[in-house]
């Protein structure tokens, strides 16, 4: 087959990103313009504020990831975009400024959900990596185990059912004064605390389900935290992280390799912003040498939100002949 070439556009959340990827595995540019600065203001991200931003950035986002790709608009074989999930008015910019583009140079559209492309970034990393697999999808939005049969087919095995992973990394950094965002600084503080030190709940439920809830960790966290301030008592942050981060990883860690078990699985390909979390990778790894089961992560910059991604996603979906109408539209609760 001959090789294609896919101009991808990814604005769901608080990046502008536009990438060119060859064959869904090899990046020739992936640009990302963060507005990271702009929404630790207000301690996370507004979204009225992100789509404007989106909109002020996006088309030299993507004259940028043409110019360092070496391509122009006439090489490219198909425009992939993220349409779900996401923050609403984020998503229209991108997708919009991707029909538009389609339209004129009469270019297929290919639409993609985020999840999927934080799954696929694995793909770039990993070039040999094939389905199946079971991937651990962790990010500041979602948290999902998902059994990946082939490319594009997808079984959701388990589920936040409250809180997402890395937004209770999040807000318990904030509850800690440690900024946004806060997981890359629990990670750092973690180290540095003794993780047996407070006995925080774990997050999982008592049933058969797989499925996770980070809402009651979080909460013991913020009421261990009014309990020390109300009776005067000194905190020391760096185990309250870490016993939080011991908290979340053994769950994600324990229905991950149930999955594994369950489906006859040896392999674990991690995702998202919180797959960039060395305690849960060290953690993981460590576990699942003992079952012979292999753990793969994307490097830090295709873990969180990226173009690239998205431009591998939309490859496997284009090459399988899944092509998005013009009237496609912006889904903010998409499913896998
Ligand atoms: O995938 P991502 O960029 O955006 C979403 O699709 O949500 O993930 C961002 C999330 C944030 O919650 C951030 O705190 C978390 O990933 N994150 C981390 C680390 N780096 C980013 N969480 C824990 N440890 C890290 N090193
Ligand atoms: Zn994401």
């Amino acid at each position: 087959m001959d090789s294609k070439l896919i101009l991808s556009i990814e604005s769901s959340c608080d990046e502008t990103s536009a990438a060119v990827v060859k064959d869904g595995r090899e990046v020739l540019s992936n640009i990302i313009a963060s507005q990271i600065e702009t929404h630790k203001k207000y301690g996370g991200v507004v979204p009225e504020v992100a789509s404007r931003m989106h909109i002020e950035v996006v088309n030299g986002v993507v004259l940028e990831a043409l110019e360092e790709a070496g391509v122009t608009l006439n090489d490219i074989d198909a425009i992939g975009v993220t349409y779900g999930p996401g923050l609403v008015g984020a998503l229209l910019v991108g997708l919009q400024y991707a029909k538009g583009l389609s339209y004129s140079l009469k270019k297929p559209l290919v639409g993609v959900n985020h999840i999927e492309g934080h799954i696929c970034a694995n793909y770039i990393e990993h070039k040999d990596l094939k389905p199946p697999f079971v991937s651990l999808v962790v990010s500041g939005g979602h948290t999902f185990i998902v059994h990946v049969k082939d490319y594009g087919k997808y079984d959701v095995i388990g589920q936040t059912r409250d809180d997402a992973a890395g937004e209770a990394y999040d807000k318990v950094a904030r509850a800690l004064g440690l900024g946004y965002p806060g997981g890359p600084k629990i990670d750092k503080l973690a180290k540095e605390g003794n993780e047996n030190a407070i006995e925080f709940p774990k997050a999982n439920f008592h049933d058969d389900t797989l499925d996770f809830s980070f809402s009651g960790v979080k909460s013991a966290v913020l009421n261990y935290l009014n309990k020390c301030k109300m009776q005067n008592i000194e905190v020391n942050k760096a185990d309250v992280a870490a016993s939080f981060q011991k908290a979340v990883i053994e769950v994600l860690k324990q229905n991950v390799l149930k999955t594994c078990r369950k489906k006859e699985i040896k392999k674990i390909a991690i995702a998202g912003g919180v797959a960039s979390n060395s305690a849960l990778r060290e953690s993981l790894i460590k576990a699942a040498e003992k079952e012979g089961i292999e753990v793969l992560f994307p490097s830090q910059v295709l873990c969180t939100d990226n173009a690239a991604m998205i431009g591998s996603a939309a490859y496997f979906n284009f090459i399988n002949g899944s092509e998005a109408k013009l009237d496609i539209n912006a889904k903010p609760n998409l499913k896998l």
